[in-house]
């Protein structure tokens, strides 16, 4: 069978927004690459215009666009202006990653179900700043990292996928940093698929796909 005819009738057209780098950013458009995968990135948005991983997406030969928060007089304002940019990309779903602005309630209410989130911890702990950090002054031995629905409520909302990363003794913040990034770049491309497959129910806070995937939502990496 040719890779034309395995890929999806529709892809869902989603929206990455990033403030930074966008290592994850990176996971989610090599994935959208396979014929297969469901989901296609029709929009790379930032609140910064000089974001690292801005430049990277147009030299990928993805849309982009910046929406700069400081020249707005509120928070709303500058959702408005990013809602219309999804709209004129006739955007369906967004994917969060490593993008720092608080988002209201009524942007959230817009994509409720249908917008996502990477958080560098194991959900419920650890939400907000400085995760790796707080993990290890706690001297917790597993830390990890979500892909959750995103609500009005910071970090938290159903978990689509986890990955849990063993601590070493030797782990400084940013050794640890960089083994729960590397299963960011995992789970994050693997939640996309199962909401781009259409095969998500939402039942409180749980996540159920109903789908060969659930058993892979938990990847716990071999001991280091
Ligand atoms: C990632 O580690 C992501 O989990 C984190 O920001 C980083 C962005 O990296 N997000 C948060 O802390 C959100 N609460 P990236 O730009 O290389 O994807």
């Amino acid at each position: 069978m040719s890779a034309l005819a395995t890929r999806p009738v529709h892809r869902m057209r989603t929206a990455i927004l990033i403030s930074g780098r966008g290592s994850n950013m990176h996971s989610l458009i090599a994935a959208s690459r396979s014929p297969d995968f469901p989901a296609e990135i029709a929009l790379v948005l930032s609140n910064k215009a000089d974001a690292p991983g801005l430049a990277a997406a147009k030299a990928a030969g993805i849309a982009t666009a910046a929406v700069d928060h400081k020249i707005y007089a509120g928070r709303e304002e500058f959702e408005r202006s990013m809602q219309a940019m999804l709209e004129i990309h006739r955007i369906e779903a967004i994917c969060l990653a490593g993008f720092m602005r608080l988002l209201t309630p009524w942007f959230v209410g817009q994509w409720a179900g249908r917008m996502i989130n990477i958080h560098p911890a194991l959900l419920p702990s650890y939400r907000g700043l400085h995760t790796h950090e707080r993990a290890l002054a706690d001297g917790v031995k597993i830390h990890g990292c979500t892909v959750h629905f995103v609500v009005p409520e910071m970090d938290a909302g159903p978990v689509i996928a986890q990955a849990a990363v063993p601590v070493t003794d030797q782990d400084t913040p940013e050794t640890l940093a960089v083994r729960v990034l590397a299963q960011e770049h995992v789970i994050y491309p693997l939640a996309l698929r199962l909401l781009g497959s259409g095969a998500i129910r939402i039942d409180g806070n749980r996540v159920y796909t109903g789908s060969a995937e659930d058993g892979r939502v938990l990847v716990v990496p071999p001991p280091v």
